[in-house]
């Protein structure tokens, strides 16, 4: 009998330190990096998903966010989230081609005529298949953020393609742009986003292409006479993890954590639409540079020059996806 109540005590003993510990254990910390400013798409979207993860998940999960390349440039941070030194990032679809050949799709010049078209490409068959694109190498990708189509920005005026021959651009880690380029005639940089604005200000590059926010929030405009409004490609984002912390988490947090990613997301392509117009009207009521609209056949030109980029790249990422892209434009 007495042996049979020391089992108990201790049994009562082991049950308490076992609640003790688990009451008392440390949060989980979901480092969020990224490059842009917080007043961006992007940057409202994480923030929205902390302010979402500390109202559900208090005690239990922890967000931080670094903004502005404070942790990591797009060119580090997915490898240190297979390090396990961060575990959300979204960098731009153009910076993934190390993982995968198939998102260069989203970088084809002149692929989607509006947003409209991307979310619904994104959205159907071929987007979705393309969000696991990534898993083979270890990232989960968890959704898609919508920035916005690129604008081309210079130091001279851009109308018509020969406007950019000669002319350095900066662009990000993409073959692609790197292609689209070149087939005006001009020399494409690869460079981090953190420096684009020193090497405008500084005349080391000619020009960049980037989206309405990004050129506001950066004041890129500030150091660019001119813009011509092209819309000639998309910025949009991979919010992506990594497979071994993403199933990782206990089922329930994980749930919890996709749920707030996912209004965090919806809220950030609501921003992203809205910063499209505002910010553009911001650079124009500046004063600070022309913002040069082209008429259908300006435009006409900059399309049959930068077009053909989509054959050299076909094979690389599936004639397939490339067909259901132009279709969601219907
Ligand atoms: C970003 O929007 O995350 C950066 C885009 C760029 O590198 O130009």
């Amino acid at each position: 009998m007495k042996k049979k109540l020391l089992l108990v005590s201790l049994f009562a003993a082991v049950a308490m330190v076992v609640t003790a510990t688990a009451s008392f254990a440390a949060p989980i910390v979901i480092k969020f990096s990224h490059v842009v400013a917080e007043n961006t798409p992007k940057g409202q979207m994480a923030n929205k998903f902390k302010q979402l993860v500390d109202e559900r998940l208090a005690g239990k999960v922890v967000v931080e966010v670094f903004p502005n390349s404070q942790l990591f440039t797009d060119k580090k941070v997915l490898e240190a989230m297979l390090l396990g030194d961060v575990q959300i990032a979204a960098p731009s679809l153009s910076k993934f081609k190390k993982y995968t050949k198939s998102l260069q799709i989203f970088d084809l010049p002149f692929l989607f005529k509006n947003m409209d078209a991307v979310e619904k490409f994104q959205q159907g068959p071929y987007g979705q298949k393309l969000l696991r694109a990534t898993e083979k190498k270890g990232l989960i990708g968890l959704g898609y953020l919508h920035n916005g189509l690129k604008q081309l920005s210079a130091n001279s005026k851009l109308v018509v393609p020969a406007d950019a021959a000669r002319k350095k651009f900066r662009i990000m880690s993409s073959d692609v742009l790197a292609a689209q380029f070149e087939a005006v005639g001009a020399l494409p940089i690869k460079k981090p986003f953190s420096e684009v604005f020193t090497l405008l200000q500084t005349k080391a590059i000619d020009g960049q292409e980037n989206t309405w926010s990004n050129i506001y929030s950066k004041k890129f405009y500030e150091v660019q006479p001119y813009i011509t409004e092209s819309n000639h490609g998309v910025l949009d984002y991979l919010v992506v993890t990594s497979s071994e912390f993403w199933n990782g988490l206990p089922a329930d947090i994980r749930t919890e954590v996709k749920k707030a990613l996912d209004e965090a997301i919806a809220f950030g392509n609501k921003v992203a639409a809205e910063k499209a117009i505002s910010d553009r009207q911001k650079i124009i009521d500046s004063g600070r540079c022309e913002v040069i609209e082209l008429t259908d056949a300006q435009r006409q030109q900059w399309v049959d020059v930068m077009k053909p980029v989509w054959k050299k790249f076909e094979d690389q990422i599936g004639k397939e996806y490339i067909e259901a892209a132009v279709k969601a434009n219907d």
